[in-house]
This record gives C-alpha cells, sequence and structure tokens, in this order.
C-alpha cells in the first residue's frame, strides 16, 4: 500500500473502512490491453452491474448524457480486422511491423467492449465540456468497478476504435462515439506495475487569501 495513505488517526473511526477502501480501490486501477485477457466471459450480471455503476456518475442537471453499446457477435472478429487495416495504411512497416499484425487482428478476441456513446443534449444550456467531464466520471465509475472485481480493462480512444463505431452503430445526430470500454479477465493475476504518479508536492498547491 502506498505509503501516502491518510494516517487512520486522524479520522473518525466511522470512516476508516470506508476511506481505506475506496483510496485501495483508486490506487490498484490500472490500464490493462485487451491483448492480456483470457477467454473467460465477464457475464452479463457483471457488465449490468458495471453500467449501473457508470450511471450513478454526477451530471450537470442531471442531463446523464450517454448510453452504452455492448459490441458482440462479428465485432469481436471485424474490429481487430478494421484495426489492422487501419494501421497498415496509416504507418509504415517499421512503424506496425509485420509481427504485431495478428496480436491486433486477435485484439477484440476475448474482450467484452462498451461503446461509450455521448448524448448531447441541447436543450440544456450547458457547455459540453461539462457533459464530457461528467462521461469521463462515469467511465471511471466503470473502471474502478472492474478494479474490485479483479476484471482487466481500459478506456480506448484511438481514432480507429471510434471511427468503426462511427461506421458500424447507429448513432442518432446528436451522439457521437468516445471510444471503447474494453474489459476482460487477464490471462494471469493482473500484474501489480502501476504508472508512477507526480509527487503531491508538485499537484496541491495553496493560495491564502487575506
Ligand atoms: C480519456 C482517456 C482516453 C484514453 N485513451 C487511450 C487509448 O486510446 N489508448 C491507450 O492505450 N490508452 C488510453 N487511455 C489509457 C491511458 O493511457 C492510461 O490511463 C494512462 O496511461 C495511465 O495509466 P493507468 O490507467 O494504468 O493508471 C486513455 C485514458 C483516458 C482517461
Amino acid at each position: 500500500m502506498n505509503s501516502r495513505l491518510l494516517n487512520h488517526k486522524t479520522i473518525a473511526e466511522s470512516a476508516k473502512g470506508k476511506l481505506h477502501l475506496i483510496s485501495k480501490l483508486i490506487r490498484e486501477r490500472k490500464t490493462t490491453y485487451a491483448f492480456s485477457f483470457s477467454s473467460k466471459k465477464v457475464t452479463n450480471e457483471i457488465i449490468e452491474e458495471i453500467v449501473t455503476n457508470a450511471t450513478w456518475a454526477p451530471t450537470h442537471k442531471m442531463t446523464q448524457p450517454w448510453r452504452f453499446e455492448l459490441l458482440e457477435g462479428a465485432h469481436h472478429t471485424d474490429l481487430g480486422k478494421y484495426m489492422l487495416d487501419f494501421y497498415q495504411k496509416r504507418l509504415s512497416k517499421h512503424q506496425f511491423p509485420k509481427s504485431r499484425h495478428q496480436e491486433t487482428l486477435e485484439y477484440a478476441k476475448n474482450a467484452s467492449m462498451l461503446a461509450i456513446i455521448f448524448q448531447r443534449n441541447e436543450r440544456a444550456s450547458i457547455p459540453e465540456w461539462e457533459e464530457i467531464a461528467a462521461i469521463s466520471c462515469a467511465v471511471q465509475n466503470m473502471w474502478l468497478s472492474c478494479t474490485a472485481m479483479e476484471i482487466g480493462c481500459y478506456w480506448d480512444t484511438c481514432e480507429a476504435s471510434i471511427q468503426y463505431c462511427n461506421e458500424y452503430l447507429e448513432l442518432a445526430s446528436n451522439e457521437k462515439c468516445l471510444g471503447v470500454f474494453f474489459m476482460g479477465y487477464p490471462k494471469n493475476n493482473l500484474e501489480k506495475r502501476r504508472r508512477k504518479r507526480k509527487p503531491l508536492s508538485r499537484k496541491l498547491t495553496r493560495d491564502y487569501k487575506k
């Protein structure tokens, strides 16, 4: 556990357990790519729990500007094909060598994939960035829910995935795909390695106004 976890003597007894759990979960959350997913499926029941948690994210004026579409059936093969074609057309042989073709082709094979769809509500008259901020909160809720269940996952916003969704999903005129949330059980237990964070001293400052 990170040494920066709050000294529990400084908080009320009743909050101890909850804070410890949430801090642990937040700091255990990480990106796990679909290459490392096993064939074990994430059940519908679990997916529904994850998406329900997404919908509990805060939204300004309660616009709830999202919907999620589970990509099933041929999407598991077609997204990989699309990615392969996309990168072959745009990247040099050096940037995208042959050794990566097969894994790209099979990238979506074992993943449960949720297209993240932003539904813009013009009548709400709030800035678009607030709506996207709300979706980001929803995605974080999904990411933390997956972490709690030891499901590997991440938010993929690469051009290939977004373009794929734009081509193959039925999006209304006020809708925009903001990427795909990949989920799956890692082949081995989740690796412990996490990306480092900059020190708090660089991220928390104080301004005292007299
Ligand atoms: C809005 C957003 C979009 C992201 N898009 C991608 C992506 O397209 N491809 C990718 O490899 N990772 C993507 N990520 C994952 C980040 O690279 C990752 O969260 C970051 O490196 C920190 O690593 P961690 O999640 O393990 O803490 C995205 C993350 C966020 C928040």
